[in-house]
């Protein structure tokens, strides 16, 4: 496995809607360790979700996986999951508004209402069909790494830049109070 390097805000890859793969693509031996990669490249940089064009492949594929993570001490852990060709589809008009960074965005954070409950179809590495329901901070997650797919940064989304601030801000004015707002949006939602 090999440890990719992160494209970062400015570079067009970043800007570029990523395609879809054909069942025939997906399992070609090419793709298959490209995920590996992936996967891999998401541990090393301690990241919540890595989407294929954040490493300058441009392929429908993200992978998405929070178990205790030290950049996001406060979220609720998703197992291991690797999405193709993934579509989101809102559930209701609940949202969240929730603080976000991006591997691609070095240092800085800013707040991004998401929806709450999402069905997802999606195929997962082998092919096999995913067909499911996620909510809470996990549907969060799901939306800022599809969003990759279709060459939007969480930036895009921040409707009051005067949230916007560095990590460091971020633990000192910000932490404890949105962290309390995680965990009531976790206990209603359970995710
Ligand atoms: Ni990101």
């Amino acid at each position: 496995m090999t440890i990719r390097k992160i494209a970062h805000i400015g570079h067009p890859i970043l800007r570029t809607r990523a395609r879809e793969l054909t069942r025939e693509e997906l399992l070609s031996p090419g793709i298959q360790t490209f995920i590996d990669d992936l996967i891999e490249t998401m541990h090393d940089a301690d990241g919540a979700g890595l989407a294929a064009n954040q490493v300058y492949e441009p392929v429908r594929i993200c992978a998405i996986e929070v178990r205790n993570n030290p950049r996001y001490p406060y979220k609720p852990n998703i197992p291991l999951t690797v999405l193709v060709n993934p579509v989101l589809t809102p559930i209701d008009d609940e949202s969240f508004d929730n603080f976000e960074g991006c591997l691609s965005v070095p240092n800085l954070r800013g707040v991004v209402p998401r929806n709450v409950h999402l069905h997802v179809k999606a195929w997962d590495r082998q092919g096999g069909i995913i067909d499911s329901v996620v909510h809470g901070l996990t549907a969060c997650t799901f939306q800022h790494e599809v969003d990759h797919l279709d060459g939007k940064l969480f930036l895009d989304r921040v409707k009051d830049t005067s949230t916007l601030c560095t990590w460091s801000e971020f633990e000192r004015q910000h932490r404890d109070a949105f962290a309390d707002r995680v965990r009531a949006l976790v206990a209603r939602v359970g995710s």
